[in-house]
């Protein structure tokens, strides 16, 4: 029987200084993609996020709005270069670490209505895996049906693309060690949930309201909330710190990580 695909998020959190404007860490890309390379996944799909990259732009000329503006066309296209800026030095580092790695850019073969995915054909990322490629997209700028353009996250694409592609599972990495009872990062007594079901999920209130850095999609509760319908499919997810040595290459290899497990039930 053909292994079910896996789909890695790496989290613009981990992979970009989400405070600072168009700052990747290329000490943590590197070394993710030496974690990817030693953990030999079969049939691996991975999506990054835009941390720095692609929020500050996006909410600068309010994509996630719609097109109203002409003058939003300058900024729709500057949103979405700055994310190859930041997915090319993503491919550099894993095609340095031997990865058959190939970009595919959402905004050429996905569109949105008022924001959620309505076109997707997955028949060449299909094909790429079968061919043994590692097919790599992100959050993008995308064209919508209805609100002229829009923002797709990259959480609703690994979403979308786990029930899509029949995965297994999700790997989401971020810059926290998994899902807490409130932002870890602003309150010290928060505690980590170390499993979780979907129908815990949906009741659970977590985060803030205002969120430190920019994120234009939602920050963890948008993540959550894009989780909720592939776990329901019976994908399995979870959340860990790729920012932590070796803890995404053993989340691939499903060994114990820190992190919190969401499961159907
Ligand atoms: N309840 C919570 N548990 C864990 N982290 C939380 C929680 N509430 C808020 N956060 C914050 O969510 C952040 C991760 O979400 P965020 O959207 O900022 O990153 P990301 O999705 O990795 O980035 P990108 O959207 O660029 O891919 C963490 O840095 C953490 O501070
Ligand atoms: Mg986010």
């Amino acid at each position: 029987m053909k292994t079910k695909p896996t789909v890695l998020k790496l989290g613009g959190s981990a992979i970009t200084y989400k405070a600072h404007p168009q700052r990747a860490n290329m000490r943590i890309i590197d070394r993710l993609a030496k974690e990817i390379e030693d953990a030999k996944t079969s049939r691996l799909i991975i999506v990054h996020g835009g941390g720095s990259f692609g929020h500050p732009l996006a909410k600068k000329y309010a994509i996630n709005e719609g097109f109203h503006n002409p003058a939003q066309r300058l900024g729709f296209a500057e949103t979405h270069e700055a994310m190859t800026v930041l997915n090319n030095l993503i491919m550099k580092a894993l095609i340095r670490h031997n990865i058959p790695a190939v970009a595919v850019s959402p905004s050429s073969f996905i569109l949105t209505k008022q924001g959620r995915i309505q076109e997707l054909d997955t028949n060449i990322i299909t094909r790429m895996q079968e061919t043994g490629f590692v097919p790599v997209l992100y959050g993008d700028t995308v064209l919508d049906l209805e609100k002229g353009f829009a923002i797709l996250s990259g959480d609703q694409l690994t979403a979308r693309l786990a029930i899509e592609l029949g995965a297994e599972r999700i790997i989401i990495g971020v810059d926290v060690d998994g899902l807490y009872t409130a932002d870890p990062k602003e309150d010290s007594s928060a505690k980590r949930l170390q499993r979780v079901t979907a129908r815990e999920l949906e009741k659970f209130h977590y985060g803030t309201k205002t969120l430190k850095v920019t994120d234009v999609t939602g920050g963890m509760h948008g993540k959550i909330i894009e989780l909720i319908p592939a776990i329901e499919h019976g994908v399995r997810a979870v959340i860990v710190n790729a920012k932590k040595h070796d803890t995404i290459r053993k989340a691939l290899c499903n060994e114990r990580v820190a992190g919190t497990l969401i499961e159907k039930e």
